[in-house]
Parts: structure tokens; C-alpha cells; sequence
């Protein structure tokens, strides 16, 4: 059975600190709320796809604890095929903390992998991989694994360089959409991190990879550059932000359903602009996945 889109990735417990503002290096800040909600950029992912379209499913591992058990729940309950998703002994479930400005909600986030680095390619060598219309990756799993999955796949293959490393170009000339944010991108094009100029955005991707490119720029939208035609930004609808953890995880999950639908890489990515900016308007990584109508309404209003 062909399947519209699988996630390779992670799956982590977000305990969140509400902050006036972000810590400098080696600063500490008085928080103004705590909290915990379910995360990891994978599963972020899949649950945004699973909001959008059915047939989503993901692949990845959690500790056998409470914590993991409780994220193969949400993301099932959000409708996502979890059968690939392993509960492992001996190892912890994957947790980040994050802060989150209380102000226009930009973030922070440190990782500890846990069970999400015992993922093994053995683990994605499974038919919900081989026969995805689109399968989406990102790298907070093991770089063996992501190949493996990559190499499995005979669908179109998205990768979220998020957090960024050194990629191999073969494995670069294996994804079909690099979906990197503009810090992801300098950092991979090996330039300081600053606020770049979308026509600047465009010459680092073409250094990075020969294949197609979506940047996120936040509240900017994105950026597709797809080899010699004229880059195009797509600009977000207005919203008035409250926490843009996950929004980029968000417009990853939107964009892969709009490409196993078969639109265009620039219509795909505007329909993923609406969802990730609709996204940022509740608290947490998921705290408003939007439906499918609600992204047609954005983008028709
Ligand atoms: O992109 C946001 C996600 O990054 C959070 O949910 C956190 O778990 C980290 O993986």
C-alpha cells in the first residue's frame, strides 16, 4: 500500500520555561511558567502532516517509560501510524528544554537524545520507508540512519537539516528538497550567523546543494530556490505569534502532504507558510496544528 508521507526522526519530552527574555551566554533568568508537552522535530512533524492529511506515518524510537509511552499515544491519537515507533529499555526517552519569550515567542532549545539515538538503520529498513510518496527526515537521529532511511526510500526524500552538521555529498544528491531555516543554511554554507537578504539566502543554497531548496525565514515566510529560476519568497499571512516553537517543523510536515499531493515545490510552499504561521498563534511545539481547511481559509482570506 503506497503511503502519503513517513517521518524518520525524533520524538522528545518539551519541558518549557516561560522567560521575559532569552539568557545571554552564561546568564541566568527568573522563568515565568513552567510546563511539558510533547515535541522532537520527527514528531512534530509527522503530527503536522497527520493534522493536514491521512496515511502519515512515523518511525522512530522512545525509552520504555512513561514519557514514551505517552508520545506514541498523542501522536496515534493524532491519527499517525506509530507501529514503527519502538519503545526501548534501558535507555531514556528523548527531552529538550526550552525557554520561550513570553513576548513574540522566539525560543531556545537544548536536546538530550536519549532513545532517539539508538535508532539504527536496521530500524527504518521497513515498508512504510520504501513506499512513501514523500518521506521526511531531519537530524536528531543518528547520520547512519538518516542515509539508511534515504537510501531505502523510493519517494520524494525531504531533509530538515535541523540541528545542522556536516552533510556528505552524497547524501545531499539523494534529497530532492532541503529544508533548512536561514541559521540551519549558514551554518551549513559555513557563513556567520546574521540576517541575510533573501538573494543572499539563494546564493548559499546553490552552494550547498544542486538540489531544490525551501529556507525558512521566520516571520519573513520562505524562500524556494530551485536551480537557475528566479528565487521566490512567499510571505506569511498575518498573525500575531504567541510561541514559534515547532513552526518550522510545522511548515515541514505541511509542505511534504502538499508534495505527495503532487503540487509544484513554490505551491507547496506556500501552503506551508500558512500552516506554520497559523501554527505559532497557540503555545508549544503543537499547540495549533491547523486542518486543512483552516490553511485554504488562510490562503484565500
Ligand atoms: O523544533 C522544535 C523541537 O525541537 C522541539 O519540540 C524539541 O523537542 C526539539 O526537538
Amino acid at each position: 500500500m503506497s503511503r502519503a508521507v513517513t517521518v524518520v526522526g525524533s520524538l522528545n519530552l518539551d519541558l518549557i520555561v516561560g522567560v521575559h527574555r532569552l539568557p545571554g551566554r552564561g546568564e541566568t533568568v527568573v522563568g515565568t511558567r513552567t510546563g511539558s508537552s510533547p515535541g522532537g522535530k520527527g514528531a512534530n512533524q509527522a503530527a503536522a502532516a497527520g493534522a493536514l492529511r491521512s496515511g502519515v506515518a512515523m518511525v522512530g524510537r522512545v525509552g520504555d517509560d512513561s514519557a514514551g509511552h505517552s508520545l506514541i499515544a498523542d501522536l496515534e491519537a493524532r491519527g499517525v501510524d506509530v507501529s514503527a515507533v519502538l519503545p526501548t529499555s534501558g535507555v531514556p526517552t528523548g527531552t529538550a528544554t526550552i525557554a520561550v519569550e513570553d513576548s513574540g515567542g522566539e525560543n531556545l532549545i537544548v536536546v538530550a537524545p536519549g532513545a532517539n539515538h539508538a535508532l539504527r538503520p536496521a530500524d527504518v529498513d521497513v515498508p512504510a520507508v520504501r513506499v512513501a510518496k514523500v518521506l521526511l527526515l531531519q537530524l536528531e537521529v543518528p547520520l547512519e540512519t538518516v542515509r539508511a532511511a534515504v537510501d531505502a526510500a523510493s519517494g520524494i526524500v525531504v531533509l530538515n537539516p535541523a540541528p545542522p552538521q556536516a552533510l556528505p555529498a552524497d547524501l545531499l544528491d539523494r534529497v530532492d528538497v532541503l529544508v533548512p531555516n536561514e541559521w540551519e543554511l549558514s551554518q551549513l554554507a559555513g557563513e556567520p550567523p546574521r540576517l541575510y537578504e533573501p538573494r543572499e539566502l539563494a546564493a548559499m543554497s546553490r552552494r550547498v546543494t544542486l538540489g531544490d531548496v525551501v529556507v525558512t525565514m521566520g516571520a519573513r515566510g520562505a524562500l524556494v530556490v530551485q536551480g537557475t529560476r528566479e528565487p521566490v519568497v512567499i510571505a506569511p499571512p498575518v498573525v500575531t505569534p504567541v510561541d514559534t516553537t515547532g513552526a518550522g517543523d510545522c511548515f515541514c510536515g505541511a509542505l511534504s502532504v502538499a508534495l505527495a499531493d503532487g503540487l509544484g515545490l513554490a505551491v507547496a510552499a506556500r501552503y506551508a507558510v500558512a500552516a506554520a504561521a497559523l501554527s505559532t498563534t497557540g503555545v508549544g511545539a503543537r499547540g495549533l496544528l491547523p486542518d486543512d481547511s483552516t490553511v485554504r481559509t488562510a490562503l484565500t482570506g
